[in-house]
C-alpha cells in the first residue's frame, strides 16, 4: 500500500524550487524504481524491485480468488503477486496502475456482475459489467459532470438511457453502439426547445419541435438544421405550410459528439400556405413530415450457386444498398499476390473450404463499419457463415433487419455451376443455358459472350466439397437470425424468386 501511494504521488506533475510546474516522473524508469526500493525495501533486496515493478505495471488488488488448485509439494507460491495466483472471483478492490480504483463483483479475473469504478480522469460507474466491459444497467458521471443513466452493451451506451449535459440539456431515447439512434427526445434548455424525433447515428433526421410558447414544427434535419417540406402548428390555432431552406454547409461537417448543443432552431423560412388547425391534425403532420424510412440492413445465405449473387442484384438496384459480398472480396484479394491474408484464403478456397474465421471476420466487420453502409444500408451475401460469424456480428453492433435464406437441391446447384459465367467488365452473372447474355447497353451479346469467364472454384468436384462445408454449417445463421428469416425455395425462375424476396423486405 505504500508503494501504490508512493507511486501515485510520484505520477503527478512535480513542483521545482521555483514553483514551476515539472513533467510527472517516470514511474517505470529504473532510477525511480531503484530509488524506491532503496527507501522502501532495504532489507528485502529481491523482493523489494519487483513489488515495485509489478505495481507501477499491475496496481494492487485485495479481495477473493478463485479457489487455488493443490499446489505440488515442494512448489513455493507467493501469493502477493497476481501472476501468481489464481484470477480475480468474487468481491475485490483493485488499485490500479494509473490511480484507477474499482470495488466490486470479479469472475474469470474479469469485472463481472455489479461494481463501481472510479477513473483516474475523475470519471465514476456504478452498475453492471460483464466480462470486464459495462453491460446492463449503470450510471456514469463523466469528468465534466455530465451523467448517463440507463443501458449499456459492451461497454458503450447501448438500450434506453438518459443523457444528461452539464448545461442542462437532456436526451431520454434509444442508443445503438454508443450513439442516439432511434426514438429519443431532446430537451434543449437554453431555448426552451423539445424536440421529439428520430436519431439515426448520433445525429436528428427528424422531429416534432416544441418551443416555449407551445407552439410546434414538425420537419426533417439535415446537419441539426430543419430543412424541406414543414409545418407548424401555431398556438393560436392557426397552421403554416412551407419550407425550410438548409443553411449552406461550411467545409466539412464536424463531427458530432454527446457534449455538443441541441440542434439549432430554424434559420431561413420559405413559404409559407396559412390555414387554421383543422383538418391537419398533429398526427397527419408528423406523418407527412417526419416520417424516416428505416435503414434496411440485409443477409442473404445459401448454399453454393443457389443465386445468391443473382438475387442481391436486384436487392441493391431496388433498395440502394451496399452490397458486401465476402466471396468478391476474398476473389480481390487473392488476385492481389502482396496480400498475404488473400494467398492464405486462395488456399482454402480453391479446395472449396470455408477460410478461417479470423481472417474473414476483422475484414467484414471493417467493411460494415465504413460510411456509405452506415449510412445507405447494406446488403451481405455470404457472411456469416459459422455460429462463430455470427456470434461475431452481434458483438459489433452489426444486427441485420432481414434475413433471406435460399434453399436449392445439390443436383440443380451443379448444374448451374458448370454453367454460371462472369462478366469481369460489368460484374455481371451469367448462365450459359439459363441466363445468357444478350444485347444491351453492355455490348452485343457476341461480345459479352468473348468476354466471359469461368470462376476457378467452379468445378463439380470443388461445388460438392463446397456443399458439404455449407450443410456442416447450415443451421447456424437460420439459428442466429430465427426471428427475422425468411427461407425461399430457389429452385424457381428469378423473377418468382425475387418478387417473393421484395415481398419479405417490405413487410
Ligand atoms: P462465394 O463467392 O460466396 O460462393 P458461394 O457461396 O459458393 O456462392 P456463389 O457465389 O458460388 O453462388 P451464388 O449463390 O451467389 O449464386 P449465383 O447468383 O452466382 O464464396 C466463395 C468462397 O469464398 C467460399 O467457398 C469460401 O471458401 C469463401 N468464403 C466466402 N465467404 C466466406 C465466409 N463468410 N466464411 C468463410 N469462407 C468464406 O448463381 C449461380 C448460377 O446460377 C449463375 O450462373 C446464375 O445465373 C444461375 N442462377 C441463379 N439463380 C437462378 C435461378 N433461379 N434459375 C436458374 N439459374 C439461376
Amino acid at each position: 500500500m505504500q508503494v501504490w501511494t508512493k507511486v501515485q504521488a510520484a505520477r503527478k506533475p512535480q513542483k521545482n524550487e521555483d514553483g514551476e510546474e515539472e513533467d510527472p516522473i517516470d514511474v517505470s524508469g529504473e532510477e525511480f524504481q531503484q530509488q524506491l526500493a532503496e527507501e522502501l525495501y532495504a532489507g528485502e533486496p529481491t523482493e523489494g524491485p519487483f513489488a515495485i515493478k509489478r505495481i507501477v505495471s499491475m496496481g494492487l488488488y485485495f479481495g477473493e480468488r478463485t479457489p487455488r488448485p493443490e499446489v505440488a509439494p515442494g512448489v513455493k507460491v507467493d501469493p502477493a503477486f497476481d501472476t501468481e495466483v489464481t484470477p480475480k472471483k468474487g468481491m475485490g478492490v483493485t488499485l490500479g496502475p494509473e490511480g484507477d480504483v474499482y470495488a466490486g463483483e470479479y469472475k474469470a479475473g474479469k469485472r463481472h456482475g455489479r461494481g463501481a469504478l472510479r477513473a483516474a480522469t475523475g470519471a465514476v460507474y456504478v452498475g453492471g459489467w460483464e466480462e470486464g466491459k459495462k453491460s446492463g444497467q449503470g450510471r456514469m458521471t463523466y469528468a465534466d459532470g455530465s451523467t448517463y443513466d440507463g443501458a449499456w452493451k459492451q461497454g458503450v451506451r447501448h438500450g434506453r438511457g438518459t443523457y444528461t449535459h452539464t448545461n442542462g440539456d437532456m436526451y431520454v431515447g434509444e442508443w445503438w453502439a454508443n450513439q442516439k439512434q432511434g426514438q429519443g427526445r431532446y430537451c434543449q434548455k437554453a431555448q426552451g426547445l423539445m424536440y421529439e424525433g428520430t436519431w439515426k447515428l448520433g445525429k436528428l433526421v427528424s422531429a416534432k419541435v416544441t418551443m416555449s410558447d407551445g407552439s410546434c414544427f414538425f420537419s426533417k434535419f439535415e446537419g441539426g438544421r430543419p430543412v424541406g417540406p414543414s409545418g407548424f402548428a401555431m398556438s393560436n390555432g392557426a397552421a403554416i405550410m412551407g419550407n425550410f431552406k438548409g443553411a449552406e454547409k461550411a467545409g466539412e461537417e464536424e463531427e458530432e459528439t454527446e457534449e455538443a448543443a441541441a440542434p439549432p432552431p430554424p434559420s431561413t423560412w420559405e413559404g409559407g400556405e396559412l390555414g387554421a388547425v383543422d383538418g391537419m391534425t398533429e398526427q397527419r403532420m408528423r406523418e407527412q413530415y417526419c416520417t424516416v424510412k428505416p435503414t434496411l440492413n440485409v443477409v442473404i445465405s445459401g448454399p453454393p450457386a443457389s443465386g445468391k449473387g443473382t438475387a442481391a442484384e436486384e436487392i441493391v438496384k431496388a433498395y440502394g444498398l451496399v452490397h458486401v459480398s465476402t466471396g468478391d472480396m476474398l476473389r480481390a484479394a487473392t488476385e492481389d499476390e502482396s496480400n498475404e491474408d488473400g494467398q492464405k484464403a486462395k488456399e482454402f478456397m480453391n479446395e472449396g473450404q470455408l477460410v478461417p474465421d479470423e481472417l474473414i471476420i476483422s475484414i467484414v466487420v471493417a467493411r460494415l463499419q465504413q460510411k456509405d453502409c452506415l449510412e445507405k444500408g447494406w446488403l451481405l451475401d455470404g457472411f456469416p457463415r459459422t455460429a462463430v460469424q455470427a456470434a461475431e456480428m452481434q458483438k459489433h453492433f452489426i444486427v441485420p433487419t432481414k434475413v433471406v435464406i435460399l434453399e436449392c437441391g445439390d443436383d440443380v446447384i451443379v448444374e448451374r455451376i458448370s454453367g454460371r459465367r462472369l462478366d469481369p467488365q460489368t460484374g455481371k452473372i451469367y448462365h450459359l443455358t439459363f441466363n445468357a447474355p444478350a444485347d444491351s447497353e453492355d455490348g452485343t451479346a457476341a461480345e459479352i459472350m468473348e468476354r466471359l469467364t469461368q470462376r476457378e472454384d467452379d468445378t463439380e468436384e470443388t461445388v460438392r466439397k463446397r456443399l458439404a462445408a455449407y450443410a456442416s454449417n447450415k443451421t447456424a445463421v437460420q439459428d442466429a437470425f430465427s426471428n427475422i428469416c425468411m427461407v425461399v425455395d430457389a429452385n424457381r425462375d428469378k423473377g418468382v424468386i425475387w418478387e417473393e424476396i421484395k415481398t419479405f423486405l417490405e413487410q
